[in-house]
């Protein structure tokens, strides 16, 4: 709300105020209605400053002049003073100014008495500063109007007090009236407060298809100032966007909108192509889609996509596509001719447009004529090119010389050829022909007939012999006559080649009837190199292995030559000579000198030159010479071969059952590689039951060797023994030696007679002298014991056990054995005893 003192208001004349303008005559006297009341002061002594500050002081403000009804009224109501009344209008800065306001006097609201406001000029020559304004109440000549006056003046204060409150208008401004107030309502208020707001039909804000509405309100429901605001849903627009407004006329600012879809602009199908929409609101519309295609040799261009959409926003996704059509690389001209694609440069290279091709004078066209631009941006066929019309070169017929104007790869018209024939041979047609404009020659081209057969020519390393012969062989220019025969021969080591045939005869084509022979050297199988050595043939590939030539031999350093130093190519087609071999040049491994103790670098086969070898002697032996030698160059050892001469005897070998006894006998015997001394004696012994065979002692003597060979000790025999008749035998040892022992026993139903068990004792005899027989039993026993036999396997051996047992009891008692013998002992353990027996 707005407090105003409505001194501006007062100004507009405004009849209807009368009414409300209420007369308070009060002195000095505060009233409690609410208007705009006034008062002054009883004394007249104060100035201009002194009566605002006590009307300020007492009540709102010196008092403000708005209209001449106010002035009517104060003018009447107010007693007459002879000093007049203060108002509140003063000079600011030059310039007349309401004081309550601050605001400049305007000079519609001046009431100035005549010739007022003169600041103190009337009649006076100082000039004073009038900067106050009095106003002339009850005066005689001028009642009411004002004089602008000096402030230090002395006056009575007229004051005024302001009807107007904060809370006196709502929705208006409060303007003071002469003891009262008003309110001045804002549009779309009403009420005497201003507290009534207008209010607009609410029924007329509908919602549209498609829309939605949402109002806001400032000062009540559908009332002054509430804002509908319409909006609508994705794809459609509003057709007035401004919201609607209620104003102060109680009507709505608009019609409410309605929301219409949302249009693309049209599209239209593209040249070279076709385009199909779908419209599933509306013509190019939103949600609308149009897919463009482009017809056969074009393309799509200008766009990313080929599908448009129409958006919400009225817009396509992207830009309208077009259809180019497809563009093949473009032609240059034809070397010496022409591309023709027709006049339009735009379209010269495009898909469909056929490019046709010629060519100038003197070319012709190799190639297409034409070629059209396919809708694989490729030209349907290659490109041609223009060839100089030429005359083809003469075929070369058999015999004919032609002669051409150069250069022969270009025989452009007017070049000419000329012809000849070899010699023998003679031409049939015309001699020389010439190319023509269009690349044919103007004469046919001649033949060569034979006259004769040319000489052939007589072949290295051999002779010819022709039969009618020439007159003057030595011109072979001259030819042969058909029918002629020529018989070749070669030299030795030579053989005929390259043809069929040693005759040749001339026919009527005038050639010979098969090819001219040759004579070549034989060839020997060629050599290959020698390992480790060289074959030198001579510098020549071509006969190196011919006929005649001459191979050598040689052989590296560290070798020499075995076999031949050279062979020769002999006529047969074989070397003269076998191919030798290049040997190593070694040294003979030393001989195998006695007692000598040879060491050589290995391997011993391979004694090459620069191998070592070192020699030492046996033990016993001491070296004479020198302990090395070396492999020379030319296979010879450096050094001549030592030799080993005697310093002892080597301890000579024990017999096999037998004892060796020497004198002086050697520290440790033991060992059999000291040398005894030259002196030594040695005697030799047998054990028990051996012979001594050889010397029975031997003496080391010079060169270190023992006067005889070291004896055998031979086992003793016995004399060799056989079966008993009926019986067997089993002996030890295949030979009967010293400690053989032989069992005998004896077929069934026969019983040993003897000893069972003789022993070779070492004097050469059995232990018994007797050899044991086999005896028949009685007659009735045998019966019984072939019973027995009958009885089985098992009670024989029984009874074979029971059988020795008692024979060994009866031998017992005959030899009266030691009662400590075990008769279960082995043989070798009581054999003592009966050798002692017998
Ligand atoms: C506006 O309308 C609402 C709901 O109808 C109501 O509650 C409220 O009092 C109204 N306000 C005024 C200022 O009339
Ligand atoms: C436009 O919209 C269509 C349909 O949704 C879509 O296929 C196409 O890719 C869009 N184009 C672009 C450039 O986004």
């Amino acid at each position: 709300m707005e407090l105003s003192f409505g001194l501006l208001q007062t100004c507009r004349p405004k009849t209807s105020w009368i009414s409300f303008i209420f007369l308070y005559s009060m002195l000095c006297i505060w009233t409690n209605v609410e208007c705009w009341s006034y008062f002054y002061s009883n004394n007249n002594n104060m100035t201009w400053p002194q009566a605002r500050a006590w009307c300020r002081e007492h009540y709102t403000d010196m008092v403000a002049i708005q209209n001449q009804e106010e002035i009517g009224h104060l003018n009447s109501w107010l007693p007459r003073k002879r000093t007049y009344y203060w108002i509140g209008i003063r000079k600011v800065e030059n310039v007349w100014t309401w004081v309550g306001t601050g605001k400049a006097l305007t000079p519609e609201a001046t009431n100035w008495a005549k010739g007022e406001p003169n600041n103190g000029r009337r009649g006076r020559s100082k000039r004073v500063k009038e900067d106050c304004v009095e106003m002339y109440i009850k005066s005689d000549s001028q009642p009411g109007k004002w004089n602008d006056e000096r402030c230090e003046k002395l006056k009575t204060a007229l004051c005024y007090t302001a009807a107007c409150k904060n809370d006196s208008c709502r929705y208006g401004d409060c303007v003071e009236t002469i003891n009262s107030h008003e309110c001045a309502c804002f549009e779309g208020f009403y009420g005497e407060k201003c507290e009534q707001v207008v209010q607009c039909n609410m029924e007329e804000v509908t919602v549209p298809y498609k829309g939605s509405v949402n109002c806001t309100h400032k000062y009540g429901n559908f009332s002054y100032d509430s804002s509908c605001q319409y909006s609508c849903d994705e794809g459609y627009q509003l057709s007035v966007a401004r919201p609607l407004k209620c104003n102060a006329s109680q009507q709505w600012s608009e019609q409410p909108p309605s929301c219409e879809l949302v249009q693309c602009q049209g599209l239209s199908s593209p040249a070279g192509g076709s385009m199909k929409c779908s419209d599933p609101l509306g013509n190019s519309s939103y949600q609308s889609t149009c897919v463009f295609t482009c017809d056969e040799g074009h393309v799509l261009a200008g766009s990313p996509s080929n599908t448009l959409q129409c958006e919400a926003s009225g817009m396509w996704n992207a830009s309208q596509p077009l259809c180019l059509a497809v563009q093949c690389p473009s032609l240059q001209q034809l070397d010496n001719g022409f591309v023709n694609c027709g006049a339009d440069a735009d379209v010269m290279f495009s898909y469909g447009n056929t490019c046709s091709f010629s060519c100038g004078p003197g070319y012709h066209l190799v190639g297409p004529s034409k070629a059209a631009c396919t809708s694989a941006a490729v030209w349907s066929d290659r490109k041609p090119r223009c060839e100089a019309i030429t005359c083809q070169l003469p075929e070369v017929g058999a015999h004919l010389v032609t002669e051409c104007s150069r250069p022969l790869t270009k025989l452009r018209p007017n070049s000419t050829c000329s012809f000849s024939c070899e010699a023998g041979f003679e031409l049939q047609g015309a001699p020389s022909t010439q190319c023509s404009e269009g690349g044919l020659w103007s004469k046919a081209i001649p033949t060569c007939t034979a006259i004769g057969c040319l000489a052939p020519e007589v072949p290295t390393s051999g002779q010819i012999s022709c039969s009618p012969a020439l007159s003057s062989p030595v011109f072979t220019v001259t030819p042969h006559p058909l029918g002629t025969v020529c018989i070749f021969t070669c030299d030795e080591g030579h053989i005929l080649a390259s043809s069929p045939s040693n005759t040749l005869q001339c026919e009527a084509s005038g050639m010979w009837n098969a090819s001219q022979p040759l004579c070549l050297a034989v060839q020997c199988p060629s050599l290959q190199q020698l390992d480790n050595g060289f074959v030198n043939c001579g510098a020549d590939a071509d006969v190196m292995f011919s006929y005649g030539n001459i191979c050598s031999f040689s052989c590296g350093p560290g070798y020499h030559l075995v076999g031949p130093s050279k062979v020769a190519c002999t006529s047969a087609a074989v070397w003269s000579d076998r191919k030798p071999r290049c040997e190593a040049i070694t040294c003979q491994l030393p001989e195998v000198g006695a007692h000598l103790v040879t060491e050589c670098s290995r391997p011993l086969t391979k004694l090459r030159p620069n191998s070592t070898c070192s020699f030492s002697c046996e033990a016993g032996f001491e070296l004479q010479g020198a302990p090395s030698t070396q492999c020379s160059e030319g296979g010879l050892w450096s050094k001549a071969i030592p030799t080993c001469t005697a310093i002892g005897c080597l301890a000579p070998e024990v017999p096999t059952s037998g004892q060796i006894s020497c004198s002086p006998a050697l520290s440790s015997p033991a060992s059999t590689v000291t040398p005894h001394p030259l002196g030594t004696v040695c005697i030799f012994t047998c054990d028990e039951g051996h012979e001594l065979q050889g010397a029975l002692g031997m003496e080391c003597a010079n060169p270190g060797q023992w006067t005889s060979a070291p004896p055998n000790c031979t086992a003793v025999r016995c004399p060799l023994l056989e079966a008993p008749e009926n019986g067997d035998i089993n002996c030890s040892n295949s030979e009967p030696v010293f400690n053989s022992q032989c069992s005998f026993t004896c077929s069934q139903d026969y019983s040993l007679e003897g000893h069972e068990l003789l022993t070779c004792d070492r004097h050469g005899n059995w232990t018994s002298g007797q050899k044991p027989t086999c005896q028949a039993p009685p007659s009735p026993v045998t019966a019984i014991a072939s019973g027995v036999a009958t009885g089985g396997a098992l009670l024989s051996g029984l009874s074979l056990a029971v059988w020795i047992l008692k024979r060994l009891k009866q031998r017992a008692n005959k030899f009266e054995l030691n009662s400590n013998s075990d008769i279960e002992a082995p043989p070798q353990v009581y054999k003592n005893s009966i050798d002692s027996l017998i």
